[in-house]
């Protein structure tokens, strides 16, 4: 096994393919907290990250225009099969024109770039006010590198938090390779959210499914420990911006 993480997801553009074909975690998890956070109908829509498409049929039923964001060449090419997709290195988002966009989202993404901080800004700088951020990722509970399950003398499955509290990065196994994750505790997350001009609508905070469980046993007794975050912010009117005094 080659243990560098990968520097671009080409690299593992096959496994993560086989993956998603019969992954429950789709369609049991994300698809339903996306059917709850997405606005019902936007015209402008940016997929960041979108892999090999498989959110943009979902979001051409809510948009009238959805357009996948994507840095890997063979991931963006199987991607165009199912909609327009734009090469592109994220956070930067140059090539969009300021309040131009409706509704920008990112499912499994925001964990793997090294500056979340960027992110917020671009995104907002590119939704217009009104619009909207939704964002499913790994709950960061999960993403601190010495994270980790731990059993107890009765068998209960408990959760070691880590080093919960700093950044940092952890290397996670994908297929043969690795894959480098940027923990962020919420409050950091969230802040840098704020700051950049971003207002939370809604949280949500969910465990792995029974499909995934039963497709992983070893994350039996995991079924009460947070998995996934989805998080829907609206974009302020940054010339009248929550807290600004009457
Ligand atoms: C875990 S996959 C998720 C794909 C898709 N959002 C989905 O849920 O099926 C992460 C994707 O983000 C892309 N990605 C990672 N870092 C990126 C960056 N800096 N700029 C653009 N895309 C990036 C990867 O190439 C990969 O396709």
């Amino acid at each position: 096994m080659t243990t560098s993480p990968i520097e671009s997801w080409d690299e593992i553009a096959e496994w993560w393919r086989s993956e998603v074909a019969d992954d429950p975690l789709f369609d049991e998890q994300v698809r339903p907290l996306l059917d709850e956070l997405l606005p019902r109908e936007v015209d402008y829509a940016l997929d960041l990250g979108c892999g090999e498409g498989r959110l943009l049929p979902l979001l051409a039923r809510r948009a009238d225009v959805a357009v996948g964001v994507e840095e890997a060449p063979r991931l963006a090419r199987w991607a165009v099969e199912r909609g327009p997709v734009v090469r592109a290195i994220l956070p930067r988002l140059d090539w969009v024109r300021d309040g131009t966009i409706a509704l920008a989202v990112a499912v499994y993404v925001l964990d793997l770039l090294d500056d979340a901080g960027t992110f917020f800004v671009e995104t907002a700088r590119v939704v217009r006010p009104g619009g909207f951020l939704v964002v499913v990722v790994n709950h960061p509970v999960f993403t601190p590198d010495d994270a980790a399950p731990v059993v107890d003398a009765d068998g209960e499955v408990l959760w070691r938090w880590g080093g919960y509290f700093a950044t940092g990065v952890s290397d996670q196994p994908a297929g043969e390779r690795t894959v480098r994750f940027h923990h962020r505790p919420l409050g950091v997350l969230l802040t840098e959210a704020a700051q950049a001009g971003w207002c939370l609508e809604t949280l949500v905070e969910v465990p792995l499914g029974p499909g995934t469980v039963a497709r992983h046993p070893g994350y039996r007794g995991q079924e009460q420990i947070p998995r996934i975050l989805a998080v829907r912010w609206r974009r302020t009117d940054s010339r009248n911006p929550p807290g600004t005094p009457m």
